[in-house]
């Protein structure tokens, strides 16, 4: 969620304060803010609305200054205005903090700062902790670093904070519990942010904090890291593995284009290195050390929220139609509070494209008490989740930054298809030719997006067209195809604000039929094989009642196609790689219809691309 950066060193922070911000936006995009400090004092600019009002805003003023912090807000406790955008001062506007996660316990902690007589200006939780380390701070008087740390002993909640003070003004105090923070070295300098996009442009080298530590950046000396109970604790530099051509639009109008775009070369990658045709070998490094555990495991359970938890549903399919061991797929939100079964022998797999959801991160901490392996499968490489899990694979699908998920999860599909598959090989569940036959067709499977890419674009526009004036849409689907039914509609309704479900095609006779008339369209993915036979009964129904049907199908079709008033058609591949290949014209057709909708398609309304709150 929310985006934090910070700079101190000898360039002029606002220029990289503001770049940072830019590049991390799709965090969250609400309200923004950034302070500098200027000689004696914190000069604060803040405003609701998008990075760009906050540099209209600062437009004109001065804006100098050789450290400062800078906040993009995706508003949890109180409304998007200008007072609850951070940064958020002590009473004497000595100190600034901007803060990413929510501090729980912010109504008892504010009770009882009111009480000591504090004031506050805004309804945020965040104003709470940089009042709660004033009054530590001067009450005690002890020094700010520890004022910090004592502070975060007494808050219930996530935080990645920067705190700026005109008393040390060659220092940013910096903490972590649950937020991603990460640093970045440079000379004589310090870049910090809630992630590497902000950094990649000045440094490639990084510390990554970790829960409950606190760093102190000083100008001109090392970095010193101190975990919550004052404890020094040791850190170690990283290279950073970004460049900044993946986080740039390379011509596209949108990230999201673009990255629908991307994805014959991200679902490459995600194969690189682990699938030889010649050899006819499936392997994922990340995992190979845990296979006769996961080979012996009593059953999967998948944890993931939003679209990783749709991939999560392919997998269900996948693990159990190839290696025979029983699978549960659950939200990492409900899992986490339902004190699940969960035993020594099970194998938990948390699926994040950011490896930084909250409920995720609080599923993979619950196995991991319970005692069972667990395993991750990230695209942010160095994320939290990734950290956090015993093993894992990353999807290595290359930055994501429009904030609907499209490469992301085509790439987590893959390499869930590729576990799969060296498992049941392992497993002597799979026969070699159906082993064979399945490797060339994921060999094969780059080019087969590409031709999607190429050949679907003017219907999918088409339909668009038509789809955009309506205001509930349904998606349906069976077996494989049900989570392409789930993710498609999730597109729709995210990006286009038109209302969307995802439906199994043949439960719609037990309720949502009624939902029918001229008025529905209905988008059905009915490729061959499969339950093919049945959907296409499912269509009939629709279609009785006079639903306008909006069909999925291999090349080739007929039945389908005489039932539908609009057809895209993908080419044909192995059952269980169809939801790769059929997820790409729902990603479009999602894509075009909110371009058509005048919506911003890369920072719709209301969501962020990493949730990191719960
Ligand atoms: C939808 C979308 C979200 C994410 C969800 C989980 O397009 O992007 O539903 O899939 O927030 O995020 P990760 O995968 O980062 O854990």
């Amino acid at each position: 969620m929310c985006g934090i950066v910070g700079y101190i060193g000898n360039k002029e922070a606002y220029p990289i304060l503001i770049k940072g911000l830019q590049r991390m936006e799709y965090r969250g995009y609400d309200s923004a803010g950034v302070a500098l400090l200027q000689s004696k004092e914190i000069k604060v600019f803040k405003c609701s609305g998008k990075v760009a009002d906050l540099e209209a805003h600062c437009q004109g003023k001065d804006i100098s200054g050789k450290s400062g912090i800078a906040h993009t807000r995706w508003a949890t406790h109180g409304e998007p205005t200008d007072v609850n955008a951070h940064p958020h001062f002590s009473s004497d506007r000595k100190i600034a903090l901007i803060h990413n996660g929510i501090i729980e316990n912010h109504i008892a902690l504010r009770q009882a700062l009111i009480k000591e007589g504090y004031m506050f200006e805004s309804e945020t939780d965040t104003e709470v902790l940089i009042h709660l380390i004033e009054d530590i701070h001067k009450k005690e008087n002890i020094d700010l670093v520890e004022s910090v740390r004592l502070a975060l002993t007494q808050v219930v909640g996530t935080y990645g904070i920067i705190v700026l003070s005109v008393d040390d003004p060659n220092t940013l105090i910096v903490a972590r519990k649950g937020s991603p923070v990460i640093i970045g070295f440079g000379k004589d300098e310090y870049y910090v942010a809630s992630d590497a996009s902000a950094l990649v442009e000045y440094t490639k080298k990084v510390v990554y904090l970790n829960d409950e530590e606190i760093a102190v950046l000083s100008k001109g000396n090392d970095l010193v890291v101190k975990n919550i109970h004052n404890e020094t604790v040791p850190h170690s530099i990283q290279k950073l593995q970004m460049t900044l051509s993946q986080i740039e639009k390379g011509g596209y109008e949108h990230f999201m284009l673009k990255e629908i775009y991307e994805q014959p070369t991200s679902i490459a990658e995600s194969m690189r290195g682990r699938l030889n045709l010649k050899k006819e070998i499936v392997a994922l490094g990340g995992i190979t050390e845990y296979e006769d555990k996961l080979l012996s495991a009593r059953r999967f359970i998948i944890v993931a929220c939003g679209t990783s938890y749709h991939a999560g549903l392919v997998a269900e399919h996948l693990f159990e139609d190839l290696v025979r061991i029983p699978v549960e797929v659950e939200y990492a939100s409900e899992f986490r509070y339902r004190n699940p079964i969960i035993y020594e022998d099970d194998v938990v797999i948390a699926i994040s494209q950011s490896g930084e959801t909250a409920d995720t991160l609080a599923a993979v901490e619950l196995a991991k008490k319970k005692g069972a392996l667990v395993l991750g499968i990230c695209n942010v490489v160095g994320s939290s989740i990734a950290r956090a899990t015993h093993a894992g694979s990353y999807t290595h699908a290359g930055f994501e930054i429009g904030v609907a998920s499209t490469k992301a999860f085509t790439s987590q599909v893959t390499v869930l298809t590729l576990m799969a598959l060296s498992l049941a090989m392992r497993k002597e569940k799979i026969q070699r030719k159906q082993y064979t036959q399945m490797i060339a067709a994921l060999e094969d499977l780059p080019n087969k997006v590409k031709y999607v890419l190429d050949s679907v674009n003017a219907t999918v526009q088409e339909v668009a067209i038509y789809m955009k004036d309506f205001s509930n849409v349904l998606y349906l689907g069976r077996n494989y195809n049900y989570p392409v039914a789930l993710e498609g509609a999730l597109k729709l309704k995210e990006i286009s604000y038109i209302h969307a479900e995802g439906y199994p095609a043949a439960e719609m006779k037990h309720g949502p039929i009624a939902l029918i008339d001229e008025n529905m369209p209905v988008v059905v993915i009915a490729t061959k094989k499969g339950t093919y036979k049945k959907i296409v009964s499912n269509i009939e129904e629709v279609k009785a009642r006079k639903g306008k049907i909006i069909s999925i199908v291999t090349e080739g079709d007929v039945d389908v196609k005489n039932l539908s008033d609009f057809v895209i058609e993908i080419p044909e591949t192995e059952e269980m790689l169809v939801p790769i290949i059929a997820s790409i014209p729902l990603q479009l057709l999602a894509y075009y219809v909110a371009v058509m909708c005048g919506k911003n398609v890369d920072k719709p309304r209301n969501l962020a691309k990493s949730v990191t709150v719960e």
